[in-house]
């Protein structure tokens, strides 16, 4: 028997002639779980692509053998029938399609005479999920029902129920809270025990310091090298993946700040489809200029629902008033918003952020393009000059600004979609998620950049699971649990505990908004 459950020989990957992946090796045991670490942009999603079948034989070079015999897939379903199975890093569920539809996509359950076995796809899709501790997902719901962290953890149920022997997990936990994390960091410590291999792919170096046996670090589409977890810190995977040794992630934090710049007063949404049901519930604040302002709480808090809501860009039922400049604000769509200085840079980057059919400088420029236009026609050169210098401000890497935006790898995107918010000139600037998928040295950037907007006096209201993010950035910190603000605590000796102990615990509290914040007074007595 080979000792290698799989090996990646010499694999070559260009696009129009740019090398993605220039002689990249990966060997995988049985039962070995590999980390697979590198910059954005560096070819991590590209190699798996490859090995996936979504690229087929013949459009890279290099070669593939499973069990030692050469693998030359034509597409996913060859790979899948040979025991591989990727969660890509983009969810690829279709929104209109129940739970357990996703789950089954591919490889329905029928009876015979082939009409659809529903209530054996819905026994075995709760049974999955009970196996991810979310029992309370209804398979039979469309799954755009659920929320980012949620539909990624179907994407999960769906792969577990395909029977990898090798299983490739792209992000997969780029919207999951801490403690998800450690149930799929679990299921994938069982699959390792029963012998399946995985691939794993996460900027959080911490989950692949818990879970990985081997570190396989690229960059630049080249194999850097391959060493066991044992022997390598985590400071010693950063060195390796951006070359460089990066010591300060988050700038420091001595701003003066302003006058309160926006209120948000008694913000109330309804669920999209249940309308009697609460997202977000009667929840007030206010933020000052230079603030940034740091919104804590699980997935499925309510969050999201709160700042689209405050943004005009909350498609369901939804109350409250939003004051700028202590003024009452009409921000009942996203443009009207955006015209009077209040940006977002959302979430869902694949559904709302960047335009697909465009490309990475018309993404970048398309809410200002009046700016460039001169007697009704757009002066090119003008634009071309400003996406040139977003490119190098955000060290957004990309073969040409001309490039399909769909091109660029997923923290590329991200940044692309920062870009484009930047050039809006806000005076409050609302950030969900700002750094998901994008790697420690860009994120070490944007850090920065958004530590520089404060600096001039933009607001920052910033959504974000990662704890550590958060109490880095945050002058102030928001709890939300449930739809109702728990904690609003200042940023001085502030511990991840505090913040976890505000989202989970029962809303009794209203002495627990601990801040002495005058915005909080104003926002309490509207
Ligand atoms: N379809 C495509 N057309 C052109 N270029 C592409 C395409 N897909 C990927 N690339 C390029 O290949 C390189 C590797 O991208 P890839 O998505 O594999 O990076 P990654 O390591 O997964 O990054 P991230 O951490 O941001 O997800 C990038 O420079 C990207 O722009
Ligand atoms: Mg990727």
């Amino acid at each position: 028997m080979a000792e290698y459950l799989l090996e990646m020989k010499g694999i070559v990957k260009q696009f129009d002639g740019v090398r993605a992946l220039d002689g990249i090796e990966l060997k995988i045991r049985p039962g070995e779980c590999i980390g697979l670490c590198g910059e954005n942009g560096a070819g991590k999603s590209t190699l798996m692509k490859i090995l996936s079948g979504v690229y087929p034989h013949g459009s890279w070079d290099g070669e593939i053998l499973l069990d030692g015999k050469p693998l030359r897939a034509q597409s996913v379903r060859d790979t899948e029938a040979a025991g591989i199975v990727i969660i890509h890093q983009e969810l690829m569920l279709v929104p209109q399609l129940s739970v357990a539809e996703n789950i089954f996509m591919g490889h329905e359950l029928t009876l015979p005479g082939g009409r659809m076995n529903y209530p054996a796809m819905f026994q075995r899709a709760e049974e999955l999920l009970r196996e991810l501790q979310m029992p309370d997902i209804n398979v039979a719901l469309p799954v755009m029902q659920y929320g980012g962290g949620h539909q990624q953890l179907v994407e999960i149920a769906k792969a577990l129920n395909k029977q990898a022997r090798l299983l490739i997990l792209d992000e997969p936990s780029s919207s999951l809270t801490a403690a998800e994390i450690a149930i799929l960091l679990n299921i994938i410590k069982g699959l390792k025990a029963r012998g399946v291999a995985c691939v794993y792919i996460s900027h959080k170096l911490d989950e692949v310091a818990a879970v990985c046996d081997t570190i396989a670090v690229i960059r630049d589409g080249r194999h850097i090298a391959t060493t066991p977890m044992q022997a390598m810190s985590v400071e010693q995977i950063i060195t390796q993946m951006v070359g460089r040794e990066i010591t300060t992630l988050y700038p420091p934090r001595n701003r003066q700040l302003g006058e309160v710049v926006l209120e948000a007063h008694n913000i109330t949404c309804h669920d999209v489809d249940n309308p009697s049901r609460k997202r977000v519930d009667d929840v007030s604040f206010a933020i000052r200029k230079g603030e940034i302002l740091g919104i804590a709480g699980l997935v499925g808090a309510g969050r999201t629902e709160l700042v689209s809501a405050i943004f005009g860009a909350y498609p369901g039922l939804h109350s409250g008033a939003v004051l700028i400049d202590g003024k009452p604000a009409d921000t009942s769509s996203p443009r009207k918003s955006i015209a009077q200085g209040l940006c977002m840079v959302p979430e869902d980057r694949k559904q709302h952020g960047i335009v697909r059919d465009l490309g990475v400088g018309q993404n970048i420029t398309l809410t200002v393009l009046d700016h460039f236009s001169r007697r009704g026609r757009i002066n090119a050169e003008d634009e071309l000059q400003t996406i040139t210098a977003q490119i190098a401000r955000l060290q957004l890497k990309t073969a040409s600004p001309f490039l399909p935006i769909t091109g660029l790898s997923g923290g590329n995107q991200q940044k692309a979609v920062l870009a484009k918010m930047l050039l809006a000139t806000p005076r409050i600037l609302i950030l969900d998620e700002p750094t998901r998928g994008v790697d420690v040295g860009a994120k070490a950037e944007i850090y920065k950049l958004i530590a520089a907007l404060a600096e001039q006096g933009v607001a920052i209201i910033m959504v974000s699971s990662e704890l550590a993010e958060v109490l880095g950035m945050s002058d102030r910190v928001l709890v939300i649990g449930e739809g109702q603000l728990r904690g609003d605590f200042e940023n001085h000796d502030l511990s991840q505990e505090t913040i976890l102990a505000a989202a989970i615990h029962q809303p009794d509290a209203s002495h627990s908004v601990t801040s002495d914040h005058p915005a909080a007074a104003t926002a309490t007595s509207a």
